[in-house]
């Protein structure tokens, strides 16, 4: 066994051993990645870095709700995706009170999760189409409307249902 881990991963002082630490990896040690060092690290994608507070555990929600965040999870002035039920959803944080809208934008499915809110109006970020994010309605095209979800506030969870 040794002089096939020797074959494959090279002697202990060979070559390939002064390769890994000039790389910074650890030495074989027979065992594969059982201390993980060798797990590639994986950064979170951006959207999660936005979310510091994980949802509340142990809450029960109203019936028909789901859990999508802790309250503090969401400063106020800011918007943010969440998916509920595989369904994604823009949760926004006006002032204190949360509204969820569709995060599809009517004009070529945005994700108004990931616009900008000043007051209760998100921008989209793709090409600037504005919406209440109270009502969904849209103030750049009249005929045009996004789906608002309620939203309720159990403890420090809040609640969407779709
Ligand atoms: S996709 Fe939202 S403005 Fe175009």
């Amino acid at each position: 066994m040794g002089l096939l881990r020797d074959l494959l991963m090279g002697r202990p002082n060979g070559i390939r051993s002064k390769l890994r630490a000039l790389l910074g990896q650890k030495p074989a040690s027979g065992t594969g990645a059982a201390d993980g060092a060798s797990q590639p690290v994986v950064e979170p994608a951006e959207h999660s870095l936005r979310l510091k507070v994980e949802p509340p555990r142990g809450v029960t929600p109203p019936e028909g709700f789901d859990v999508v965040l802790h309250r503090d999870a969401l400063e106020a002035g800011k918007i943010v995706e969440v998916i509920v039920a595989g369904t994604a959803v823009a949760v926004a944080n006006v002032d204190g009170t949360f509204y969820a809208i569709s995060n599809a934008c009517a004009h070529a499915e945005g994700p108004l999760g990931e616009g900008s809110l000043k007051g209760d109006v998100v921008t989209c970020p793709y090409h600037g189409w504005q919406y209440s994010v109270k009502d969904g309605s849209c103030l750049t095209n009249p005929t045009a409307k996004v789906k608002t979800y309620p939203i309720q506030i159990v403890g420090d969870a809040v609640c969407v249902k779709l």
